[in-house]
């Protein structure tokens, strides 16, 4: 029998991880099964550990499962307990480990796929909710000269700010006081707003003809901020697919063993949405 995957969710039907999981396994000839999960948050527990139970070798998480996922997982690697979040469960000999390839999905995207160095530039991470706390660790590891967290509720910035302080030069701001004089290298939307075809109140000022805009949410061509961003001059601005395919290929190579080759498939989700 092949071996079976899926991704966990409520709701989970819009979910484009099983055409890429579908697209890794053929390309790597991996006989693996791959589908979708719809789980209520008060059923999480006991339907995941029925999962792997009944045989299943390892799941993606989503909205709004993270936490409890970390909280089910056996052992968590680092990055995993440094987010806070566990987005990959894993079926290993010991019990089921919890990993989260959020940060490494999204830093291979900025790095190879988009090209940007991040040592040295000036970073704005908009939001402080989990989706930010999922990448801070990586991003600030990646050595960046400066990171600003802005939020609406600044409060949750200072805690963010407090917590990953040891691991780089962290700032935290409220929308309307982003301190750093200029423009920045790289701007990453982690804010939920582009659910709500809105945007951050950002000053245009912080964008220079060098930007990088990111968005990390994604849909049918641009978002609210990718919009913006490219009508406030931004060099660039990239909606958040590539992180998809690239934190679903590190999740992959923690189950199989084997890294797939993911432009391709980016590619084809491009072609597909
Ligand atoms: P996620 O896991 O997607 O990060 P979350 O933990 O609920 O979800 O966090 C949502 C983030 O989007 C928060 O930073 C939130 O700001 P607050 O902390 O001030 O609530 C931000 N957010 C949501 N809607 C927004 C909007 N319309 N404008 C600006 N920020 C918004």
């Amino acid at each position: 029998m092949s071996d079976r995957y899926a991704v966990v969710g409520f709701p989970i039907q819009h979910s484009w991880s099983p055409f890429i999981h579908g697209m890794f396994a053929k390309q790597t000839e991996q006989d693996l099964t791959y589908s979708r999960l719809e789980v209520p948050p008060e059923k999480f527990d006991e339907e995941i550990a029925a999962f792997f139970q009944s045989g299943g070798k390892g799941l993606n998480i989503t909205v709004p499962h993270k936490q409890s996922a970390s909280a089910f997982a056996r052992f968590r690697t680092p990055r995993a307990e440094i987010a806070g979040a566990v987005n990959t469960l894993a079926l290993q000999d010991t019990g089921i480990l919890g990993d989260n390839t959020d940060g490494a999905g999204l830093l291979t995207d900025l790095t190879r796929n988009l090209s940007m160095a991040l040592d040295n530039t000036r970073i704005l991470l908009l939001g402080a909710g989990g989706a930010a706390r999922g990448v801070l660790g990586p991003l600030l590891s990646a050595a960046p000269e400066y990171l600003e967290i802005a939020n609406r509720n600044v409060e949750r910035a200072r805690q963010l700010t407090d917590e990953f302080k040891p691991l780089g030069n962290v700032h935290a701001c409220g929308f309307d006081a982003i301190s750093v004089s200029g423009t920045f290298d790289l701007i990453l939307n982690a804010t939920s707003a582009s659910l709500q075809d809105t945007i951050p109140p950002i000053p245009p000022s912080v964008i220079g003809p060098t930007t990088l805009c990111y968005d990390m949410a994604y849909g049918k061509g641009d978002t609210a901020f990718t919009r913006w961003a490219k009508s406030a001059g931004a060099g660039r601005a990239e909606t958040g697919w590539g992180m998809l395919v690239e934190q679903a290929a590190e999740a992959f190579y923690l189950w199989r063993g084997i890294k797939p080759d993911t432009k391709s498939v980016l590619e084809a989700v491009k072609q597909q949405k």
